[in-house]
């Protein structure tokens, strides 16, 4: 007996992988797991792709819709892309080839919050799912399963596709059973009732998923390893950032506005959001709790030299050498983390209600507080809004972060108007750069401008920045709330985009 697979229905289905991937037709939308390059099928992809690509050898048409939980790898939705395998893609994507496809008008992207993309499957906001691909780390009899490096929407795909092939990887640690928390009990309005999570640290849910044996159409098994990227050291620019969010921190504690275990802490994807966790591992804090998406390196720092005591996660976004050393040392980290559904992690709800402090990078913000998180000059995607809207417009205090210059000082990261909005004025509370922070609370939108420019703008773009602002106010007499000089502000990357670089 496979010591993996103890039901002998499911262990009777297992098959390679391209015998698996003819279970997949030309136009079925494809539910895969995977998260941030962690818990992603790896050998379904490729096969699919080659088949595809055999298929348009022959001529004939072969694409599919691909759902997942968040960004996977190069070798699923880089095989995939490579292979022109997707026609439509939701609900986020960091895959450069995927990105260029998107960009080119080839793939149809549906950037979603990541808190709505089961609920709205459940809705039927998306159509029928046809095949669910899920990795897991072993299949239990009845049809349980132990979930691997994250969850994402599985329980989602799980439930209501027609057709599942799960594959099970046994790189995945067998001593994962145990980290997840999977809670069965959402329901349709209006019948839904309240989540019972009163404390980040709470299990409400299974440490299993569930899945209908008779759905299993195959299942694969795989020991390729999961493929998070490294992070580079956290540079000057970064560690200023960490500074100004620290300062802050402290500065709230002193105020009385927050206790000094600080509040449950959201850190974003990225090389600075990792910088700030680094900041909070040499400083005073200590005891934190955390309730975000993904586990980074930087938490894994903090999870061991006692900084943070738990952490509420829907993935591991570990680096190689992260990986090694969180497997190396699991058993110390049972108990201290949890893994549940993206539709909990992110649940904005849960957000609110425990008062989450909200850190995620931008690419760019204007004057007023409004925020792009994702478009690069107003029309190219980047990655997509992933849990940013989630944590941020529920958060009990959320800080934008981005260096203030891009492309080597060439683009001000802070400008007029932002050439894309996914977080609005009203939702955004401290903007930083490494040049500094502006507390946003309570301000009208004339103090905001100032301080946004004085705080966070390069020294060669803010002379530029209180020039339009001071002539919007003199050229809009009757419209001075938010004054704007449309002309001005629309063209305000044109110079960069007139050089040919995009
Ligand atoms: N104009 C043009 N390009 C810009 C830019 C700007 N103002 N700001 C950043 N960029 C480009 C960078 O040049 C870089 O491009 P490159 O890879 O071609 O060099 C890319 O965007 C990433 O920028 P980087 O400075 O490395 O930032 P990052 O790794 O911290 O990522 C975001 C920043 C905004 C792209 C990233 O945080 C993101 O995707 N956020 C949205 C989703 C999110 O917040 N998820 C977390 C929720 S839990």
């Amino acid at each position: 007996m496979n010591s993996r697979i103890t039901d002998p229905v499911l262990l009777s289905r297992v098959m390679s992988a391209a015998e698996a991937v003819q279970h997949i037709q030309p136009g079925d939308n494809v539910g895969m797991s995977g998260f941030t390059g962690a818990g992603y099928p790896k050998e379904v992809p490729t096969a699919l792709g080659r088949r595809v690509v055999a298929a348009h050898e022959r001529g004939e048409e072969f694409q599919i819709g691909l759902w997942t939980g968040a960004s996977t790898a190069p070798d699923a939705d880089g095989v995939l892309a490579e292979a022109r395998a997707i026609s439509s893609r939701m609900p986020y994507n960091s895959d450069p080839t995927l990105r260029a496809l998107i960009n080119a008008g080839e793939v149809d992207y549906v950037d979603a919050h990541l808190s709505h993309s089961a609920p709205h499957m459940w809705f039927g906001f998306y159509g029928r799912l046809n095949v669910a691909v899920v990795e897991v780390t072993a299949v239990l009899p009845g049809g349980m399963l132990v979930p691997s490096s994250s969850i994402g929407n599985n329980k989602t795909w799980l439930d209501q596709a027609d057709k599942v092939i799960l594959e099970v990887n046994h790189w995945q640690p067998r001593e994962f059973e145990g980290f997840h928390d999977v809670y069965y009990k959402t329901a349709l309005p209006p019948h839904r009732v309240p989540i019972p999570l009163d404390d980040p640290t709470d299990r409400i849910g299974d440490p299993y998923l569930r899945v209908d044996p008779a759905k299993v159409v195959a299942v694969v098994e795989t020991r390729a390893p999961d493929r998070n990227s490294d992070f580079t050291a956290p540079d000057a620019v970064s560690e200023a950032i960490a500074g100004h969010v620290l300062d802050f921190l402290r500065h709230e504690v002193a105020a009385g506005r927050m206790p000094p275990e600080l509040l449950p802490i959201q850190s974003g994807v990225g090389n600075v959001a990792n910088a700030v966790l680094a900041g909070l591992g040499s400083s005073e804090f200590t005891d934190l709790v955390a309730f975000t998406e993904v586990i980074q390196d930087g938490m894994l720092d903090l999870l061991d030299d006692g900084t943070l005591r738990f952490a509420s996660a829907t993935s591991f976004g570990l680096s190689s050498a992260g990986v090694k050393r969180f497997m190396d040392g699991i058993d110390g980290y049972k108990g201290r983390i949890l893994l549940r559904s993206e539709e909990i992690s992110n649940h904005p709800e849960l957000v609110r209600r425990l008062g989450v402090i909200a850190m995620n990078g931008m690419i760019e913000a204007d004057i007023y507080g409004h925020v792009n998180s994702t478009h690069v000059m107003g029309s190219a995607v980047m990655n997509g809004i992933g849990g940013s809207g989630d944590f941020a417009r529920n958060a009990y205090l959320n800080f934008f972060v981005s260096p203030s210059t891009a492309k080597n000082g060439a683009i001000s990261s802070i400008v007029p108007m932002a050439s894309h909005v996914d977080h609005t004025e009203h939702d955004v509370h401290v903007i930083v750069t490494e040049r500094g922070l502006a507390d946003l609370r309570g301000l009208s939108p004339h103090d905001r401008a100032r301080r946004v420019i004085a705080s966070c703008a390069h020294p060669s773009y803010a002379d530029r920045l209180t020039d339009y602002l001071d002539r919007a106010i003199a050229a809009r007499p009757t419209a001075r709330h938010t004054p704007h000089l449309l002309g001005e502000a629309l063209s305000w990357h044109q110079r960069y985009l007139d050089t040919g670089s995009m």
